[in-house]
């Protein structure tokens, strides 16, 4: 669970051009659920999520989670709780291009015992990729399916959080629905939260945080959404 207490985060602090992407609010986030953030270029949704993730860290205010304070944390302490815990799904997929698509997977696996290879296939497997697609590498494969091996890849270590920024912006609607569904049942045991331009992909989320110049504007939970 995270706790957001007065979150500031200011860019080129030094510098006559500051930006302040983030601006002095509060928020609290669960345990599970598909959560998604949603508004205009620029209105510090990735920033926020970095912030979360512990990528980069807040000019000011107090982010906990599981009671920890994240901004008191050293890089160490940081890249550990990363690896431990977080996921991450970017909107460019990050594929090793020479790999194939389950050795995709594998890579990011804590181990790289025979188990863990057969988790990565079943993962491939839920996510709708056919057997005969798990050693095809990235060029091979659609967009879409592309990025379900980056999530299987993301979700080989069982993270207790997933992050995914813009993750189906790349991708055309079929495609994008597919990205979402997978991403919808790990929302049932698991945090995730998923960054969009595109509130049609978030029909099915637990709650819609809006975000406007730096801070939550609105949020909706659930049927309302
Ligand atoms: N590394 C950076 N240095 C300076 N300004 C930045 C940096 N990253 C983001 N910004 C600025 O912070 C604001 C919020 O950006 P961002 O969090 O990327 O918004 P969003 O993800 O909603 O498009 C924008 O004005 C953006 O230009
Ligand atoms: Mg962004």
């Amino acid at each position: 669970m995270f706790e957001v207490r007065n979150i500031t985060m200011i860019y080129n602090m030094e510098q006559s051009d500051k930006v302040y992407a983030l601006s002095g609010f509060d928020l609290t986030l669960p345990d599970k659920g598909l959560i998604g953030i949603i508004g205009p270029s620029g209105s510090g949704k990735s920033t926020l999520m970095y912030c979360l993730s512990t990528l980069k860290k807040p000019t000011d205010g107090s982010i906990l989670y599981n009671g920890k304070e994240l901004t008191d944390l050293n890089d160490h302490e940081r890249e550990e709780l990363r690896r431990n815990e977080f996921g991450f799904v970017f909107q460019r997929h990050f594929l090793v291009p020479y790999m194939s698509a389950v050795d995709n997977v594998i890579v990011a696996a804590a181990d790289h015992s025979v188990p863990a290879k057969e988790k990565a296939k079943s993962l491939l497997e839920s996510f709708g990729l056919k057997k005969s697609e798990y050693n095809k590498r990235p060029a091979q494969l659609s967009g879409g399916q592309r990025q379900r091996i980056a999530i299987a890849r993301a979700m080989i270590n069982d993270p207790e959080v997933l992050f995914a920024d813009e993750p189906t912006a790349a991708l055309d609607h079929e495609n994008a629905f597919a990205v979402m569904s997978v991403m919808r049942s790990y929302a049932e045991s698991r945090l995730v939260l998923v960054i969009t331009h595109d509130r049609s992909i978030l029909k099915q989320a637990d709650r819609v945080i809006e975000m406007w110049d730096g801070t939550v504007s609105t949020e909706r939970h659930g049927d309302s959404v």
